[in-house]
């Protein structure tokens, strides 16, 4: 759990803070409070005491702390500082290090990160002296997030509006991160097949796409440029990610060597139909009075395909088993030429395909890793860590 410390200050956007403290505390942050007289204005102490569970700091010297240093020790306490909404007032007092309030005295003191989220009118946001504060705090480090454009509280439209809660979170996330996969590019393949028996009847299987969309978020996350290709699912398409969609393993294979020249890094997370109806009836298969049989062909082993390739990526495969999980992935490491593989159970056990969460047993040549159970996000950026290790070795 990370621990964030949120400065409000003065604007009508503080509204909005609310909201933000408890998306933070959903995404796993730790949030204590830091509010100017003016944001307790737009919205009381109160309500963000209740959302993060903490008393919430107002006063530059607090009676209250032992010894009269509360800014010291919440500026230690912080591994992050976020300041949203951040007004131009603020802007200009941080740019300057003017230390007249507990909030902008914190920003002095704080040696973790700092991030804010300015939201102000937009004559005011393109005022050259906010402009000269915002290049300032740039120069000093300070990641910017937002404004977006739009309207406005005040009726008018164009750039100054705070960005929104999520928007902030997922910014948040990527300025926080290691940038283990700066620029490398990344393509995942997710999500399970429909191999299609007639107009309306299609082969597939239980997964639901959640592995291979956590690695795209994650490897984006780290720094990645990453390429989705998704069998059918029932997840949201994810903002700011190239995917492709697809249907059948056929398609799967025509989008993944397509885009596979130039990756660095390709990883199969998807649950490909091993077999498919050797015929498309073109009408819809009518039933008979007795037992039928279906005839089914192979398809084409994509990962295998992407492996064998002259300028091959680093390439990784999953293994999803019933039974005798370490001898069939390291048969598959060896067979598909792969350069990692990521086993896991499936059928009676926690995890596996349908599941939000998963363990994995990952090995490659000469060296294994386990991972514990855990939700598939935190396990796709355990993964992706492992990769970007491999990599560089
Ligand atoms: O051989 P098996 O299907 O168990 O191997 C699983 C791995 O192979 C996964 O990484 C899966 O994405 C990949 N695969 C593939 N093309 C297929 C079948 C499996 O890329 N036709």
């Amino acid at each position: 759990m990370k621990r964030i410390l949120l400065g409000i200050s003065g604007g009508i956007a503080a509204y909005k803070s609310a909201e933000l403290v408890r998306l933070l505390r959903k995404n796993d942050y730790e949030v204590r409070v830091v509010m100017t007289h003016a944001a307790t204005q737009f919205i009381t102490p109160l309500t963000l005491q209740a959302l993060s569970g903490h008393a919430v700091h107002t006063q530059l010297l607090d009676a209250s702390e032992e010894n009269a240093m509360g800014h010291i020790n919440l500026a230690r306490w912080a591994e992050l500082f976020l300041i949203a909404p951040a007004s131009a007032n603020c802007m200009a007092k941080l740019s300057l290090g003017i230390a007249d309030n507990l909030l902008s005295t914190l920003y002095l003191a704080a040696e973790c990160p700092v991030y804010i989220a300015p939201a102000m009118n937009q004559a005011m946001w393109s005022k050259p002296v906010t402009q000269e504060n915002l290049n300032r705090l740039q120069q000093h480090k300070v990641h910017i997030i937002g404004p977006e454009t739009g309207s406005q509280a005040c009726g008018e439209t164009g750039y100054g509006r705070m960005s929104e809660p999520s928007d902030i979170i997922t910014q948040l996330g990527v300025l926080s991160a290691p940038q283990l996969l700066l620029n490398k590019k990344v393509l995942i393949s997710a999500g399970p097949t429909h191999e299609a028996l007639d107009p309306v009847r299609y082969i597939t299987n239980r997964s639901s796409g959640k592995m291979g969309y956590a690695l795209a978020q994650q490897a984006q996350l780290l720094g990645a440029k990453v390429t989705l290709v998704s069998g059918p699912t029932q997840l949201v398409t994810p903002k700011n990610i190239h995917t492709l969609k697809v249907k059948s393993a056929a398609e799967m294979y025509t989008a993944v060597m397509q885009q596979v020249v130039g990756q660095d890094i390709f990883i199969s997370a998807a649950a490909v139909a091993d077999y498919t109806p050797e015929k498309l009836q073109t009408e819809k298969i009518k039933k008979q009075d007795d037992n039928t049989r279906l005839s089914l062909c192979k398809t084409q082993d994509i990962v295998a395909s992407v492996a064998n390739l002259p300028n091959k990526p680093f390439t990784v495969g999953f293994a999803a088993e019933t039974h005798n999980l370490e001898r069939y992935a390291l048969d598959k490491l060896q067979r598909k030429n792969l350069d990692m593989i990521a086993a896991n159970w499936v059928g009676k056990v926690e995890g596996g395909f349908d599941s939000d969460r998963n363990a994995l047993q990952v090995y490659w040549q000469n060296g294994k890793k386990t991972f514990a159970m855990t939700d598939k996000t935190q396990l796709a950026n355990q993964l992706l860590t492992l990769i970007a290790e491999r990599l560089n070795a």
